[in-house]
């Protein structure tokens, strides 16, 4: 018995010394300390030893088994550390390799012109409103001056939800003019932007869903002159210092008197060319001194207080600024055209 303890101890210490791996290890563990091992057969022959002799076996099994123990201990040890070393090396990061590149979006040239306006006026001190797209008729045009049988609510123009033309989708942002009103105390000074809705066929210069700017200003002594005077300022920050401009009388139910603004050509200089159509000048915004019955209707006392708004449509905006030929591109999302931006 003692010569099978001695051989075991050799061979195992050999086995162990030449393992290579932790599965190699943990096989070896159960070959020769597990219950069905070789340790263990040893030791049911214990039995069969004379009393004189079983104590002094006893000793060497056991120290043939904490020799084992301790041994396959440092192996576990040495080939964990081993195997920790290749997965570092197998994983390891080269930090000067080049990175992947990372598309990043950018903004829509459109939502590009809106900011630069929004700017603008923020730096005027107005306030920015955002309102509904579902609106009330009552808002969109009765508090606007364009009561019942007014051509501009006819059916062919706007998208109605109920019989009754009650609700609709906005067809400008001017409602935002009366909610302003409703809303927020006097002087007011606000720009509103926002989607808008007609019943236009689509083509390169009409869409049933295009974006304004609505702009108004309420206080005492407000009259034409600040009008064009912040009118005038905002298109010298959109198109440069030397901009002319030019006011032509015009008609919106709201304000009285209206007119549309002109900004002089800015391929032709005014000559005339086709961007402009010959006209040397390109049509850039409706606008007016607030009717003094709009004011009233929303509670605002017009012997002390006037004020005007302006509407501006943000594609036609952002068109002129990127030289944008069809509106259809804004739309499209196509994205060679939109990386250009
Ligand atoms: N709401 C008008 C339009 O859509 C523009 C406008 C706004 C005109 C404010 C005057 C004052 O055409």
């Amino acid at each position: 018995m003692k010569e099978k303890l001695n051989a075991l101890a050799a061979e195992s210490a050999a086995a162990i010394a030449a393992a290579g791996s932790l599965d190699e290890l943990e096989s070896l563990r159960v070959r020769f300390l597990g219950k069905k091992g070789e340790l263990t057969a040893i030791l049911k022959m214990m039995g069969r030893l004379s009393p004189e002799e079983r104590p002094v076996m006893g000793q060497l099994a056991n120290s043939v088994r904490a020799d084992l123990e301790s041994a396959l201990e440092a192996k576990k040890a040495e080939l964990g550390e081993k195997a920790l070393e290749e997965k570092m090396k197998a994983e390891a990061l080269d930090v000067t390799l080049p990175g992947k590149h990372i598309e990043t979006g950018h903004k829509h040239p459109m939502y590009i012109a809106l900011d630069e306006l929004k700017d603008i006026f923020i730096g005027m001190g107005f306030t920015v409103l955002d309102g509904p797209e579902v609106e009330l008729a009552e808002y969109n045009f009765d508090k606007l001056n364009a009561p019942e049988g007014h051509p501009s609510r006819d059916w062919s123009d706007t998208f109605y939800f109920d019989k009754d033309s009650r609700v609709m989708l906005r067809s400008q942002t001017s409602p935002m003019q009366v909610r302003a009103m409703e809303t927020m105390p006097l002087p007011i000074r606000i720009v509103a932007p926002g989607r808008v809705y007609r019943k236009d066929e689509v083509d390169a210069t009409h869409s049933p869903m295009f974006h304004q700017v609505e702009g108004m200003v309420i206080d005492r002594h407000i009259t034409m002159a600040d009008l064009k005077g912040t009118l005038n300022a905002m298109v010298r920050r959109l198109y440069g210092e030397n901009t002319k401009t030019r006011f032509r009388p015009h008609h919106f139910p709201f304000t009285e008197p209206s007119c549309e603004m002109d900004v002089q050509c800015h391929k032709c200089g005014g000559v005339g060319c086709p961007t402009c159509k010959g006209e040397g000048w390109i049509e850039l915004l409706g606008a007016g001194m607030i009717h003094p019955r709009v004011l009233e209707m929303s509670g605002i006392d017009p012997e002390v207080y006037s004020g005007w708004a302006f509407g501006i449509g943000l594609e036609r905006t952002a068109m002129r600024r990127f030289k944008i030929a069809d509106l259809r591109l804004i739309f499209e999302n196509d994205l060679r055209f939109l990386t250009q931006f």
